[in-house]
C-alpha cells in the first residue's frame, strides 16, 4: 500500500533532483521527515526544507520557494512555500480516486502491511500463574500482548502465541497440603478457581501468622508443604494427578476471560514443561566459566553491565524464574524458529528481562538481540469499589462483570433495547475497559475509573462501538453502497477520507513502538471525523444522487477501516447496538 506520505516524498524527491541529483537523499527520509501540520489551515503535509540547506547551498527558504513551483503529483493539491516549510494539500481528485476505491476494494485487507512476509514471531503473553487469581494486573500483559500480536500478523507476520502458564512452583505444594487439610474433591469442583484461591490464601496465611494477634507462624505447614512440591517434583503420582486437575481447573476459567476477550494462544506450555530442559543450559554456563558461586547461590555477575547479578540456582540447587527463561527462550528458537521472541510484562519485570537476556548473549547464543521485551505501566483502581473473594485484588473476571452490568444499567436508561441485548453488553463492556486502557501509552501508570471508561459521550470504547454501529445503520437502512460514485463535495468529506488514509502508517508506528495505543488514538480520529461528517452531511436526505451514493461509499469506507482498527486492538464490531 502506498501511503500518502511515501506518494508525496516521491514527488518531493523528483523536484530535489532537478535542481540538484547529488542530494544524497532517499525516498524513505523524505517520507520520515514530512509531517502532519497540527493546523490543518496550514495543509495536510509540511517538508521542513532545513537539512537540504546544506546540500543544495541555498536558503531553506529559497528552497520551500523553488519546489512549491516544481513539485507536482496528482495526490498534491496546493503547495505553498511558508518559513523554510513547504506545505501540501491532499487534492480531492486523489481522494476520490485513489484513497477510497483502494478502501472499497481491499475491504478487511486494507492497512494490511507485507514487511513481515516470511518472518516468524513468537510472543509470551499472558501468562498468568495457576491458582493464584488471574487480576487486573493481568490486564496489561493480556490485550497489549494481543494487539502487539494482531499487529505483527497485519504486517504479514507468522505469529505463534504462547501463553506460558505459572504452572509449577511452590505455590503446588501448598496447593495440594491445604486441599487434603482442609477439602475435598466435590467441594473444589462446585466451587472452581475460587476455591483455589481461598485455599492458597488461607494456607499462606497461617503459614505466616498474624503476631500482632498473637496468632504463631506455621513453620510445620510450610515445611509440609514443601514436602508436597518435593513430591511433585519427583514424579509422585497422586500429586501429579491433583497438580494436573488445578491447572485444568484454572486454565477452563481464564478461558472464560479470553473468549469474551476473543484471544486464542497457539500454546500453553508453562513453566512446568521447562523443568528437563534447564540442566543443558546450565551445564552449558558452568562449562562456559560463567557460573559464580555466592553464598551457595549460583549466579552469572552481571556488575560490568551494571546489573546485580542473575540468579541461575538458589543455595539447595533448585532453579529460578531467569533459569526457565533461558531454557525456555533455547527450546523455542530451536522448535519454532523465531526471528523475533516478544515478552510482555510489567514493568516491574524490566530488570529480569535484560538480566536474563543477557545470559543469553553471554553464552554466545546469537539470536540474543531478537529478543524483545515489551514493558507497561502499573493499573491501580478508583472511584469504583470492586467486591473482591481475595482482598485486595481486583479479579478481571468481576471487573468485565462490572463493566457489563453497568452497560445493560446505561442502554436500559437509554431505552435502548436490542434482541441480542446480552451479546451488546458483554462486546461493550468489555470493550469499554480494554478500549480505556489501551487508551493510554504502555508504559503510564493508570488509574482505572468505570465511570471515565463507560462514559459514552468521552472518547471511549462504547463511543467507537456506537460510531461503528451507526455508520452499519447507516448502509444498512440504504440498502449498502454502490461501492463506484466517489465526489468530494465538502470540507468534512475530504477530512474523512484523509484520516482514513493513514491506516497503514499508523499501524507500521505500532508495530514500530510496540504501542496500540496508536491504533486507539487512531480509532478515535476516525470516529471524530465520521461523526462530524455524519452531522453535517446529508446522507439520506442528500439532494443529488450521485452525492448520496458517494456518501454511502465514504461511510462503507469510514465503517472498514473503523472495524479493521477495532481487530487490532480487541475490540468487538457492534453492528447493531
Ligand atoms: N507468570 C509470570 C507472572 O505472572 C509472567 C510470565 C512472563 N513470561 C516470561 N517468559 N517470563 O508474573
Amino acid at each position: 500500500m502506498q501511503t500518502i506520505k511515501k506518494r508525496v516524498a516521491d514527488a518531493i524527491l523528483s523536484g530535489v533532483d532537478s535542481i540538484n541529483p547529488d542530494h544524497g537523499l532517499t525516498a524513505a527520509e523524505v517520507a520520515g521527515l514530512l509531517e502532519y501540520p497540527p493546523d490543518s489551515n496550514m495543509g495536510d503535509l509540511a517538508f521542513p526544507c532545513f537539512r537540504l540547506s546544506k546540500v543544495l547551498r541555498r536558503s531553506p527558504v529559497q528552497i520551500a520557494q523553488t519546489l512549491a513551483g516544481i513539485v507536482k503529483d496528482r495526490a498534491i493539491g496546493a503547495t505553498s512555500a511558508v518559513n523554510g516549510y513547504l506545505n501540501f494539500t491532499v487534492s480531492n481528485e486523489y481522494l476520490e480516486s485513489d484513497v477510497v476505491p483502494e478502501i472499497l476494494q481491499k475491504g478487511e485487507d486494507y492497512g494490511k502491511q507485507t514487511f513481515g512476509k516470511g518472518k516468524k514471531v513468537v510472543l509470551d503473553y499472558s501468562s498468568p500463574n495457576v491458582a493464584k487469581p488471574f487480576h487486573i494486573g493481568h490486564l496489561g500483559t493480556t490485550v497489549i500482548g494481543h494487539s502487539i500480536r494482531k499487529l505483527h500478523e497485519f504486517a504479514g507476520y507468522d505469529c505463534f502465541g504462547i501463553n506460558y502458564l505459572g504452572d509449577w512452583g511452590t505455590q503446588f505444594g501448598k496447593l495440594i497440603l491445604a486441599f487434603r487439610l482442609w477439602s475435598n474433591r466435590e467441594e473444589v469442583e462446585e466451587g472452581g478457581i475460587d476455591k483455589l484461591v481461598s485455599l492458597y490464601v488461607r494456607i499462606n496465611n497461617e503459614i505466616k501468622g498474624d503476631p500482632e494477634q498473637g496468632i504463631a507462624p506455621r513453620d510445620d505447614l510450610a515445611d509440609a508443604a514443601r514436602a508436597e512440591f518435593h513430591k511433585l517434583e519427583t514424579g509422585d503420582e497422586e500429586n501429579l494427578a491433583l497438580w494436573r486437575w488445578f491447572v485444568d481447573i484454572s486454565l477452563k476459567e481464564y478461558e472464560k476471560t479470553y473468549k469474551q476477550l476473543g484471544i486464542t494462544f497457539d500454546s500453553y506450555l508453562g513453566e512446568s514443561f521447562y523443568t528437563d530442559k534447564m540442566p543443558a543450559q546450565i551445564e552449558k554456563l558452568r562449562q562456559m566459566g560463567l557460573l559464580k558461586i555466592d553464598d551457595g547461590a549460583s549466579i552469572v555477575d552481571l556488575s560490568d553491565y551494571n546489573m546485580p547479578p542473575c540468579l541461575i540456582l538458589k543455595r539447595d540447587g533448585s532453579t529460578l524464574y531467569p533459569t526457565r527463561d533461558i531454557a525456555a527462550a533455547v527450546y523455542r528458537k530451536e522448535n519454532y524458529h523465531f526471528d523475533k521472541a516478544v515478552y510482555v510484562t510489567s514493568a516491574q519485570q524490566s530488570l529480569h528481562f535484560a538480566q536474563w537476556f543477557k545470559v543469553v548473549e553471554l553464552m554466545g547464543y546469537p539470536w540474543y538481540n531478537e529478543l524483545v521485551h515489551v514493558p507497561y505501566g502499573t493499573v491501580s483502581l478508583g472511584g469504583e469499589k470492586l467486591a473482591t473473594r481475595t482482598g485486595n485484588v481486583v479479579l478481571l473476571r468481576d471487573l468485565f462483570e462490572r463493566a457489563i452490568e453497568k452497560v445493560r444499567e446505561i442502554r436500559r436508561e437509554k431505552g435502548q433495547i436490542a434482541e441480542n441485548d446480552d451479546e451488546i453488553a458483554e462486546a461493550v463492556g468489555v470493550g469499554a475497559i480494554v478500549f480505556y486502557y489501551l487508551s493510554n501509552n504502555r508504559m503510564k501508570d493508570i488509574n482505572f475509573t468505570m465511570d471515565e471508561a463507560l462514559n459514552f459521550d468521552g472518547n471511549t470504547g462504547p463511543y467507537v462501538q456506537y460510531t461503528y454501529a451507526r455508520a452499519c445503520s447507516v448502509l444498512a437502512k440504504a440498502g449498502g453502497n454502490d461501492g463506484k460514485t466517489i465526489r468530494i463535495t465538502c470540507e468534512e468529506e475530504a477530512a474523512l477520507v484523509k484520516t482514513l488514509c493513514r491506516f497503514g502508517e499508523r499501524v507500521c508506528n505500532a508495530i514500530d513502538d510496540y504501542e496500540p495505543s496508536i491504533v486507539t488514538r487512531f480509532i478515535l480520529d476516525v470516529a471524530a471525523a465520521f461523526n462530524r461528517f455524519y452531522h453535517n452531511c446529508p446522507i439520506h436526505t442528500a439532494d443529488d444522487p450521485a452525492v448520496r451514493a458517494s456518501r454511502l461509499n465514504l461511510t462503507a469506507a469510514a465503517k472498514t477501516v473503523l472495524g479493521n482498527a477495532f481487530d487490532l486492538i480487541c475490540l468487538r464490531r457492534t453492528e447493531k447496538v
